[in-house]
């Protein structure tokens, strides 16, 4: 990029630390929790549900189990064996529905082939929904009404606050139309509200001269679960760059869905994988889930 002498400066590039980002978020609802604990209210309750044995997914149970933990949630992971089938699951989710001590309800998905993914988030009670996956939930996030929104675009959002990077009147592009991810950021960013207001374009494995979308884009969200797919000469020079994705290397190593060292030499401020939108996931699980005690308790 030309400086004001004409000659090419480095971008400083800021890396969002989103590990500590979500650490401050957690701290901060530990402490809610503890003063609600203080007052003489019963602490907010998570249940995790893991079907089968998916080896990432048992790897994002975990972390999430022990995140809510650390925070002063009850509750805890219920794990199902593979072969359950989708009435046992459904049933199962019956009870959570009406168990006055959960607040908070999460199937990790994917599931199974032979488990409904639409029925079972459909089983969800809403006021429960902390994924806010639930059709009900996902009409108020399209309405622009109160309702859990899911964590991962909520994340973004929180990050881009923080950074601070105000979407009103900028061009945001998303990178991928997924119910969990895509389609929910483009709506928050959308949003006639402090923050949002964007000018959204949603990409996906039809959109054509991708490139030349992306290259307009002031802010990028990849979440197309492509390893590396996001080059450095789709980017703007100063662009932001949230990374989504999560990949497996064939070293092992993970990888997001941007070319990290290129694109992070001409960024404004990019994301790590890991360590960037994985921890902030959490952090809003959380936070969803004390939303959620609080609407239904009114503590
Ligand atoms: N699988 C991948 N991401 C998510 C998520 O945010 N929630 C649930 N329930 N499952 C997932």
């Amino acid at each position: 990029m030309p400086g004001l002498d004409g000659v090419a400066s480095p971008i400083m590039t800021h890396i969002i630390d989103g590990k500590a980002i979500a650490q401050e978020i957690r701290a901060g609802i530990r402490r809610e929790i503890e003063t609600l604990k203080a007052a003489g209210h019963r602490p907010p309750g998570l249940t995790v549900v893991l079907v089968g044995d998916n080896p990432a997914s048992e790897v994002y149970v975990r972390n999430k189990e022990k995140a809510a933990k650390e925070a002063g949630f009850t509750g805890g992971e219920t794990r199902l064996p593979a072969a359950t089938s989708e009435a046992e699951l459904l049933a199962r989710i019956a009870v959570l529905n009406s168990d006055a001590a959960v607040d908070g309800i999460l199937v990790q998905l994917p599931l199974p082939s032979h488990i409904s993914e639409p029925r079972v988030i459909e089983a969800i009670h809403p006021d429960k929904d902390v994924d806010g996956f639930h059709p009900m939930n996902m009409g108020r996030l399209v309405a622009g009404l109160p309702a859990p929104a899911p964590c991962t675009p909520l994340g973004v959002m929180e990050m881009l606050r923080r950074l601070p990077c105000d979407l009103e009147g900028k061009e945001l592009v998303v990178l991928g139309r997924s119910n969990i991810v895509g389609k929910p950021m483009a709506l928050l960013a959308l949003h006639k509200k402090a923050g949002a207001n964007a000018t959204v374009t949603v990409c996906h494995s039809a959109t054509s001269r991708l490139a030349e979308v992306t290259r307009r884009a002031d802010v990028i969200v990849a979440a197309i679960g492509r390893a590396r797919f996001l080059k450095a000469d789709m980017v703007k020079p100063g662009a932001v760059v949230i990374d989504v994705g999560i990949n497996r290397q064939e070293d092992g190593k993970l990888c997001g869905d941007v070319d990290y060292e290129p694109v992070s030499k001409i960024a404004s401020a990019i994301t790590p994988v890991p360590g960037g939108v994985g921890p902030m996931t959490i952090a809003m699980l959380l936070k969803n889930t004390l939303d959620c005690y609080r609407r239904r308790t009114g503590a």
